[in-house]
């Protein structure tokens, strides 16, 4: 899992209109929590459209180190036994996360609530990341750590013989700190309260109550989310239905928004409306972007996403829609370049501790090819297409696999050929990208 293997640089190139229909891979963050809360249910569940990348296989791996039976029967296809609430086991090695933030934070919650000793460790993208937001709260409920300073990995957790339950106010708007109370939270004796001041993604509330949690969320009076859930409920195992994943149909929208001439449809396409913002702001650029085929799926919106290549327009991203596109910033950026006019993104602090420093990463990358931004401590403003030809640089994308997939996209309308210098990091979280890109008629070619 922790890509010691050779970096594998590629380009892409400006050519024919991308045209056609597509199917992206499961979501990654309902994927990961299939696993999980199948591993704490009583009986099967069975998961359809599961991500295959190599994060998600790390959670899966992870789940049988701790005891579940974790078992693939086709293509996306997988069950898993649980064994209950609190029925975790302790495991006889480290878990080795690889590159994947949702999967050690949720994990380490699940964890914490079990009077078991685990030891974390990853990649050097994931050593370098903050753990200290999951494990102060952990810390708080009874959970025993021993980190590397910083509260960076490897780590080893112990959990108490009985959790303490506690309210916690999430200091910064991450849908992994907030989960990963939660999770511990099954396992403590009475009510465990999380409350949000910015909405965050809502997978793990409305899959815990799907697998049988008795979890309420209310509306604070300054508009706080506050999340209510009793501890040591009797989870049920569920099919889950894993819908498209909307921060992958993101790279295949954009360009077919930027490349002249193309037409893209991204079928069944999650649209949970804490999940949506790129597409929004898409709109507001003026992209001919129209949602097809809505329909409900295991309680979550999905549809067809429809682009046909469109004149953008520079706009300004309100920063409370941040959590609702926190992966999509780069991606964004690049339609960005191609809009008339700046578009200007602020409220951007939690890009500094992704799978890399994305702000940084952007900018860097947008200048390597000719595209003025400035960067600041947490903005960034892309100016619009000017005269003069883009392209022609090579990216820097630091273990990162949306900058990898940003950039690429970026070449394929570019004057000139954009280069990254790894796509191997493509596989957490897209491993069919570019077959389905050269599918659409994109041009990659090895450098
Ligand atoms: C995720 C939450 C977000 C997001 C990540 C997936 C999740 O991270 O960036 O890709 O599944 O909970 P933060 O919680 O750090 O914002």
């Amino acid at each position: 899992m922790s890509h010691s293997s050779s970096p594998a640089p590629l380009a892409a190139r400006a050519g024919r209109p991308l045209v056609g229909r597509l199917r992206v891979p499961g979501d990654k963050s309902i994927s990961h929590r299939s696993l999980m809360f199948g591993a704490v249910s009583l009986g099967e569940t069975r998961i359809e459209g599961l991500l295959e990348g190599d994060d998600v296989l790390a959670t899966g791996a992870a789940m049988r180190a701790l005891g579940a039976t974790v078992t693939r029967d086709g293509e996306g296809a997988w069950r898993v036994s649980g064994l209950g609430c609190g029925g975790l086991l302790e495991p006889e090695a480290v878990l080795d996360f690889g590159n994947a933030g949702t999967g050690s934070r949720l994990t380490m919650g699940l964890v914490g609530g079990h009077a078991i000793a685990a030891t974390f460790v990853g990649d050097a993208s994931l050593s370098r990341r903050p753990m200290g937001r999951v494990l102060d709260p952990l810390r708080r409920m009874g959970v025993s750590v021993i980190a590397r300073a910083g509260d960076r990995l490897p780590l080893t957790l112990r959990g108490p013989e009985t959790l303490v339950p506690i309210t916690y106010r999430v200091p910064v708007p991450s849908a992994q700190v907030k989960s990963a109370v939660l999770l511990a939270g099954l396992d403590a004796p009475g009510t465990t309260t999380v409350i949000e001041p910015v909405a965050t993604r809502d997978h793990t509330e409305r899959m815990l109550i799907g697998f049988g949690a008795t979890l309420a969320v209310e509306t604070g009076p300054d508009g706080e989310r506050i999340i209510r859930l009793e501890g040591r409920p009797e989870l049920k195992a569920q099919h889950v239905v894993v819908p498209g994943d909307p921060s992958s149909a993101a790279f295949a929208i954009v360009a077919g928004l930027i490349v002249p001439g193309s037409d893209v449809t991204v079928e069944n396409v999650l649209l949970n409306p804490l999940r949506t913002g790129l597409f929004q702001t898409l709109v507001e650029m003026g992209a001919d972007l129209t949602i097809e085929n809505e329909r409900l799926s295991g309680g979550e919106r999905i549809g067809d996403v429809h682009v046909r290549a469109s004149r953008l327009k520079g706009v300004t991203v309100p920063p409370e829609r941040a959590p609702a596109m926190i992966d999509e910033y780069p991606i964004l950026a690049v339609a960005a370049a191609f809009a008339e006019g700046p578009t200007v993104m602020d409220g951007l602090e939690e890009l500094r501790v992704k799978e890399s420093d994305r702000l940084a990463a952007v900018a860097r990358g947008l200048e390597a090819n000719g595209i003025a931004c400035s960067e600041g401590a947490s903005s960034l403003i892309v100016e619009g297409r000017k005269a003069g030809p883009i392209g022609g640089g090579t990216v820097a994308t630091h273990l990162d696999h949306r900058i990898a997939m940003s950039f690429l996209v970026l070449g394929l309308a570019a004057d000139r050929p954009v280069a990254v210098d790894d796509t191997a990091m493509i596989a957490t979280s897209f491993p069919t990208f570019r077959g389905l890109m050269e599918g659409l008629g994109a041009e990659f070619v090895e450098v």
